[in-house]
C-alpha cells in the first residue's frame, strides 16, 4: 500500500535550504511513500470574511492535505518562530470550524537554518499549533540542522554520511508512524 505525504516548505525563497533537505528526505523514503509538495506561496493572506469563498489556490491547498495519510513540515526559524507563510497556510487549512483537513493526520517536523540551534524554537512553536490542530507529531528524533558549507553537495544531495544517517532515521520513523495511525484509522 502506498502512504500518500503532503510536504509543506515554510520557505518560499528559490534556493531554500529548507526546500532541498525536502527534496534530498524524499530521496532517503521508502518507495510506499508518495510525496506531494504543497504549494503556498498563492494563498491570500487568510481573511476569515472570505472563508466561504475560498480561492482556487485554499481549495487545492486543502484537497492536497485531505487526500494525504501524512504531513511532513520542513521549515526554517524567522525571527524565533515559524516563517508567517507557513501559519498563513495553517490558518487556511483549519477552517471554517470543525472543518479543519490538519485532524488526526499525522505529522513530523524538520528544519535547517544558519543559527546554531538550527530551527529549535520555531519547531517548538509549530509543535504547539498542531498539539492544538490534533495532529499526532513524531517526538523523536529531533531534526535540529545548523547549515554550514558542505551541508549540501553539487547536486543537493546531504554532504556527509552521519548526517545521512540520521536523516535516514528520521525519514524511516515517519514512515513507521505514518503507517501506525494509517492502519489505526482504517480498523476503525
Ligand atoms: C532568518 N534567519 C534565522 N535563522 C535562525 O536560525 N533563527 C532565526 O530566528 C532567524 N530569523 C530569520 C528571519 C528572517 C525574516 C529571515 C529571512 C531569516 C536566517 C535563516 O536561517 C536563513 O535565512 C535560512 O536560509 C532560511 O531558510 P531557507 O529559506 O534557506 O529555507
Amino acid at each position: 500500500m502506498a502512504y500518500r505525504i503532503a510536504v509543506i516548505v515554510g520557505s518560499l525563497r528559490r534556493e531554500s535550504f529548507n526546500g532541498q533537505l525536502a527534496a534530498a528526505l524524499q530521496k532517503l523514503a521508502h518507495p510506499q511513500l508518495e510525496f506531494t509538495t504543497v504549494r503556498i506561496g498563492d494563498l491570500p493572506l487568510y481573511n476569515q470574511d472570505e472563508e466561504n469563498n475560498p480561492t482556487e489556490a485554499v481549495r487545492r491547498m486543502k484537497t492536497e492535505i485531505a487526500a494525504a495519510q501524512g504531513v511532513l513540515f520542513v521549515t526554517p526559524e524567522y525571527n524565533r518562530s515559524i516563517p508567517g507563510v507557513l501559519k498563513n497556510a495553517i490558518d487556511h487549512g483549519s477552517r471554517p470550524y470543525g472543518q479543519s483537513v490538519w485532524s488526526g493526520k499525522p505529522a513530523a517536523i524538520i528544519g535547517i537554518s544558519v543559527g546554531a540551534i538550527g530551527t529549535a524554537i520555531a519547531q517548538g512553536h509549530l509543535r504547539t499549533v498542531l498539539g492544538y490542530l490534533d495532529m499526532p507529531t513524531l517526538g523523536q528524533p529531533e531534526m535540529y540542522l545548523q547549515n554550514k558549507p558542505g551541508f549540501f553537495g553539487a547536486n543537493g544531495e546531504v554532504g556527509s554520511d552521519g548526517t545521512r544517517e540520521f536523516l535516514q532515521k528520521f525519514v524511516d520513523r515517519f514512515t513507521e508512524w505514518v503507517k501506525e495511525h494509517a492502519d489505526r484509522a482504517a480498523n476503525r
